[in-house]
């Protein structure tokens, strides 16, 4: 199924394509695959090149590590999630690594990566679904978690499959159309909440 972003403006192809879909096939991703959508994440940039970001992964090669990762998730994503052959957590360092200061770019910095991913995984076919209903706490305890590394969300990871494979209760929000805010209500000119010359 496709669901276009309806931009005002034109947009690359790979983002106005990519959206966040339920159903997915239960078919491995191959370890090479695999390997290019971490490479991905591994390549974005980050604050003083921190790199804050570690991806805990369980696949079906591994299925008690997928069942931990999946164990995780509340019951309402895990309905959907549970058949995605590839789920990671993303987790954020909170500290730099050369001065043990906060860091409190860390979290934007995992999002670059997961996000670098999503791209990358826009490319080979593949659909990503980025989760936070987890339970943190849980996640923590299940995939040892050291303290200063923060649980940010989970991600999973499959080709996609047709609305009908889900259960019937979830294929109208699958179905329906993907919704933004307006342009001028996230881009502002040089005053908070002025509008954008540019684009009136
Ligand atoms: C950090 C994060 C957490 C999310 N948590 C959930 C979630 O728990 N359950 C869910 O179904 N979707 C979740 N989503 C998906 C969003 O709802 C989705 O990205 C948003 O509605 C926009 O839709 P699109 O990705 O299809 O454009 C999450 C997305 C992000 C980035």
């Amino acid at each position: 199924m496709e669901k276009i972003a309806n931009s005002r403006f034109s947009l690359h192809p790979l983002l106005a394509e990519r959206w966040s879909p339920l159903a997915f096939d239960s078919r491995p991703i191959a370890p090479e695959h695999l390997g290019s959508l971490l490479e991905a994440a591994r390549w974005a940039p980050s604050c003083f090149n921190e790199q804050p970001w570690s991806f805990l992964v369980g696949t079906r090669s591994d299925p008690e590590g997928h069942a931990r990762l999946l164990s995780c998730i509340v019951e309402a994503n895990a309905r959907w999630a549970a058949k995605a052959p590839v789920l990671m957590l993303s987790v954020a360092s909170s500290s730099f690594a050369r001065n043990g200061k906060p860091n409190r770019h860390a979290q934007h910095d995992v999002g670059l990566a997961v996000e670098n991913m999503v791209i990358q995984a826009q490319t080979m076919g593949l659909v990503v679904h980025q989760m936070g209903g987890f339970d943190a706490q849980k996640a923590r305890r299940q995939l040892a978690i050291p303290e200063g590394q923060e649980p940010m969300a989970m991600i999973a990871i499959g080709y996609p499959a047709e609305v009908d494979s889900l259960p019937e209760e979830l294929r109208d929000r699958e179905r329906a159309p993907r919704s933004r805010k307006e342009l001028s209500a996230i881009a502002f000119g040089a005053a908070w909440a002025s509008a954008l010359p540019d684009l009136t």
